[in-house]
């Protein structure tokens, strides 16, 4: 049966400071920034930066809640690296480029056959590179970071857990993935036909320590899997109750997309993801995409209280494209497949008030 889930939509993590965030994406990672917006849980003003590669293509999507409020604490039962695509033979080009911005890295290493390079985050988030032959989506360019060795988007994750066995079986069974092999501790599990942003990587880590869960700098938040529509999304919570995570969410609003969670049983929070028309294009224009912060339309009306507690953030100049190299927003699926009427998929909302009393 074909699975629901097409691959990843996402991943989420909580750096600390934004302005150093903002940084190690675009100029380290060489990831063009594509929105600038605000966590839509909670009611303390918290952004949401989107970081993608050229095409702002789903699976190369990374996005940040800067959270210096509070550390989290690293261990199992958490995403515990991000993986993006470089081509063959760019691990040296790696290499030098993380030595010269004093970025701590393992130096070239080897998985399932690929070369790969893990390195960390200010906050102290990893990351990797991993070399991929096949993988042609186009990546973001900087002045330090050329089209033949920027990276494509993501391959996937490594998944941190203390036990296999039920993660393995969640992956299966409730996300419609196939294990394709074990190298050592890493458990590698493909969906849709495998390959770039299809492939997640489970680290058996039987003695680490479980990490937090809550929102804390230096942590990952969640992986979100694309099921493209709302009637995917109906379904696969479905699939979660009929194995018994009655725990999953209801399906929530997130403007550019819409968005339901699950707790896996390693401790990963898993979200799934539907498309909306016009995605990340509804409220800016491809040359302008994240350049100035956006809300949700339900906050506009709070935007000074929200603004006076974020921390001001520069974006690099050369992350505006310049007119003519950008390419046309890439339709997205989903109206025409969602449910009869906007009423047959109840939408959750939450609309905080942002009171400038709680900065603390
Ligand atoms: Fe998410």
């Amino acid at each position: 049966m074909e699975s629901l889930v097409k691959g990843v939509h996402h991943i989420t993590l909580c750096p600390g400071g934004a302005q150093e965030d903002v940084d190690f994406f675009t100029k380290v990672l060489g990831q063009r920034m594509v929105k600038q917006t605000v966590l839509m849980d909670g009611s303390i003003p918290i952004y949401h930066l989107y970081y993608a590669n050229a095409d702002v293509e789903i699976g190369s999507v990374a996005t940040t809640f800067p959270y210096s409020r509070k550390q989290g604490r690293s261990g199992s039962g958490q995403l515990s690296a991000t993986s993006y695509t470089v081509s063959k033979g760019t691990a040296s080009f790696w290499k030098e480029h993380l030595d010269r911005h004093k970025v701590e890295h393992s130096g070239i290493q080897e998985r399932f056959g690929s070369k790969f390079i893990r390195f960390r985050h200010p906050a102290g988030l990893l990351f990797e590179v991993v070399e991929d032959a096949k993988d042609h989506r186009k990546g973001w360019t900087t002045k330090e970071i050329s089209g033949d060795v920027a990276t494509h988007g993501f391959l996937g994750a490594v998944l941190s857990v203390r036990d296999v066995r039920d993660q393995e079986s969640f992956f299966t069974d409730a996300l419609g993935f196939k294990k394709v092999g074990v190298d050592g501790p890493y458990h590698r599990f493909e969906v849709a036909g495998g390959g770039p942003s299809k492939t997640i990587d489970l680290h058996h880590e039987p003695d680490r320590l479980p990490g937090s869960w809550g929102f804390g700098a230096g942590t990952a938040h969640h992986i979100a899997f694309n099921v493209e529509t709302d009637d995917a999304l109906v379904k696969q919570k479905a699939v979660y109750e009929e194995l018994g995570f009655t725990d999953a969410s209801e399906i929530k609003d997130r403007f550019y997309f819409h968005s339901m969670y699950v707790r896996s049983p390693g401790g990963i929070l898993v979200e799934c993801t539907a498309n909306v028309p016009g995605g990340f294009y509804q409220d800016e224009a491809p040359e302008d995409l994240g350049t100035k912060l956006h809300l949700p339309p339900w906050y506009e009306e709070q935007r000074q209280a929200i603004v006076s507690q974020l921390e001001p953030i520069s974006v690099p100049e050369e992350n505006r494209p310049k007119p003519g190299t950008t390419s046309a927003p890439r339709p997205v699926a989903a109206a025409h497949h969602a449910p009869e009427s906007e009423a047959a998929l109840p939408l959750s909302r939450y609309k905080a008030t942002f009171d400038t009393g709680k900065q603390t």
